[in-house]
């Protein structure tokens, strides 16, 4: 259940019974003093993350995709754009914050080195749930639980 301090909106948060509040709370709390004024959230799924946390977090620019096109997406203020992460990242685009939700952990090695590289040169912050040896940098801290239990993690690129 989501606390009253998200307005309104906070209905929103029961329509999808594979939708997990808790999330986007958990990296409102972690990145709510950094200074964020970009958020991409990559392999979005219904786009619901973005979306909450666009109602806590004014940022000037806000973008999300995936590869699959959601019935979900009609409604939302944050529209998601149906896009191939590999297409994507031929452009460089930079982000204060990344997000890529229960998705990235179950990459071969080389597409996700390919996004890696992507990220140092276009992402200040990263938030994933990735649980190997550490993809970008020493620098993280867990924030929180993704879906099926897994360590969200804050990468400090
Ligand atoms: C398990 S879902 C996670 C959705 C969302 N991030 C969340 O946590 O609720 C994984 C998502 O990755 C998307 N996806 C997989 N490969 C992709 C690609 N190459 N480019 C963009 N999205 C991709 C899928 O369509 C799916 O929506």
């Amino acid at each position: 259940m989501v606390g009253g301090d998200w307005g309104a909106k906070e209905r929103i948060w029961g329509l999808e019974p594979y939708y997990d509040p808790g999330r986007a709370i958990d990296i409102y709390e972690a990145v709510k003093d950094l200074g964020i004024e970009s958020i991409l959230d990559v392999a979005c799924g219904v786009g619901l993350i973005l979306e909450s946390l666009s109602w806590k977090i004014p940022c000037h620019k806000y973008h999300q995709f995936d590869v699959e096109q959601y019935p979900e997406w009609k409604s939302l203020v944050i529209s998601p754009q149906k896009e191939d992460l590999f297409e994507y990242i031929k452009r460089d685009d930079s982000y204060d914050l990344v997000l890529m939700l229960n998705a990235y952990r179950n990459w071969d090695e080389e597409p996700r080195e390919e996004f890696n590289r992507w990220l140092k040169r276009n992402a200040k912050y990263f938030i994933t749930s990735y649980e190997g040896e550490n993809p970008i940098c020493d620098n993280w801290s867990v924030i929180g639980k993704d879906v099926k239990g897994h360590d969200l993690k804050l990468y400090k690129i």
